[in-house]
């Protein structure tokens, strides 16, 4: 960055869900291209927590939210060597997640912006997720760009026609891909999260059993994943109706583990050639939690290496939930000529949706 340029530093808070996370982005809001970097990044995960209950409960996770943003905030002011005067905008992830822990990081950031006088940006987590692909180089993308957002509550194909103008095209009618594998891990009796579990047993997997790919064949964009979760109970039960015991062998496991896998990359990854084909995308881009996935990551490069397209996909830690994300995406908007919203039309919104 070029000294003696107003740049301004965003503080962004996140606790969608079960991540207490902030960051300090530093970035020139007006300019032709972006340019930014980021001074810190804390990201407090609350696993240990949810592991004993085997999936977030939301009480808890607010209250240990409760327990973790004040240090989390502090810590990434600190990390940044700044402080709170240094600040230029709070940026908060207002929806979409668990209201209960919505509302700790929304009232927190409101409570701190009217101490202070810094504006507050309510952001959209579904926005950070899709921002989060651009972290590295954005000057260098090629529009348009069809870009893959699979998380724990989403699963989204949306056409981004540049950084400001982008539609929703493709959306889950059921079940998230993310929560699809929480669901198969738990069936699977592996602890939480399951994504992770499931993409590290996958890799012992021999045979491929044939599972449904559903709405594959369908004209549209949108997916549902709850069939293929029906599809391996079913599986597990006929299974086990030959023993004497619900308890499956560890290459049982391992085999529905990369099974369903490779459905779920199969219906992604054939889906979103389809679209990026019809709307003659010309980079592919991949976010959210689920893009930790190795075998998706992998998968993506493949094709989009095949076809001539470029492949973007943030480093693991800015897949799954973090602050950076949240700050990324209020530069964007900033850059995008948003304006700060006064504290008292700030709410914690659990539904709000990206279109
Ligand atoms: O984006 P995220 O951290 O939180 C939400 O916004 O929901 O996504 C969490 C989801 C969980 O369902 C988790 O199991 C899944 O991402 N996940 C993975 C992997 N790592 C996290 N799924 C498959 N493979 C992984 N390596
Ligand atoms: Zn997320």
């Amino acid at each position: 960055m070029k000294p003696n340029i107003p740049y301004s530093n965003i503080l962004a808070i996140e606790t969608s869900c079960d991540e207490t996370a902030a960051s300090v982005l530093r970035g020139k809001i007006k300019g032709q291209q972006p340019d930014f970097k980021f001074l810190s990044s804390v990201v407090k995960s609350q696993i240990n927590i949810h592991k004993k209950t085997g999936g977030v409960v939301p009480e808890v996770a607010a209250r240990a939210h409760m327990q973790n943003i004040l240090p989390v905030t502090e810590q990434a002011l600190r990390n940044a060597k700044l402080k709170l005067k240094n600040i230029d905008y709070i940026a908060v992830t207002s929806g979409p997640g668990l209201v209960v822990s919505l509302i700790v990081g929304t009232e927190f950031a409101k409570g701190l912006s009217l101490a202070t006088n810094i504006p507050l940006l309510p952001v959209n987590h579904m926005e950070g997720h899709l921002y989060s692909a651009f972290a590295k180089s954005p000057g260098k993308v090629q529009f348009p760009v069809l870009s893959i957002i699979v998380s724990g509550g989403h699963t989204m194909l949306v056409l981004m026609r540049d950084f400001k103008n982008y539609s929703v095209i493709g959306n889950t009618v059921d079940d998230a891909a993310g929560e699809a594998f929480d669901k198969v891990a738990r069936l699977l009796k592996l602890p939480y999260p399951g994504g992770p579990e499931i993409s590290k047993l996958a890799h012992t997997g021999k045979t491929d059993i044939k599972f449904p790919r559903p709405m594959l064949n369908e004209a549209n964009f949108n997916f549902s994943f709850s069939g293929l979760k029906t599809a391996v109970l079913y599986y597990i039960d006929k299974l086990v109706a030959k023993k004497s015991t619900r308890n499956l062998t560890k290459q049982q496991k391992a085999d529905i583990a990369m099974s369903f896998e490779n459905a779920v990359t199969d219906v992604l990854t054939k889906k979103a050639l389809r679209a990026v084909k019809k709307y003659k995308c010309k980079t592919i881009a991949l976010s959210g939690g689920v893009a930790a996935n190795k075998k998706l990551r992998s998968e993506l490069a493949l094709i989009c290496k095949n076809n001539h397209l470029s492949f973007v996909v943030p480093e693991i830690e800015l897949c799954t939930d973090n602050a950076q994300m949240i700050a990324l995406s209020a530069y964007f908007n900033l850059r995008n000529g948003q304006t700060p919203k006064p504290t008292n039309k700030v709410k914690a919104n659990p539904a709000w949706e990206i279109h």
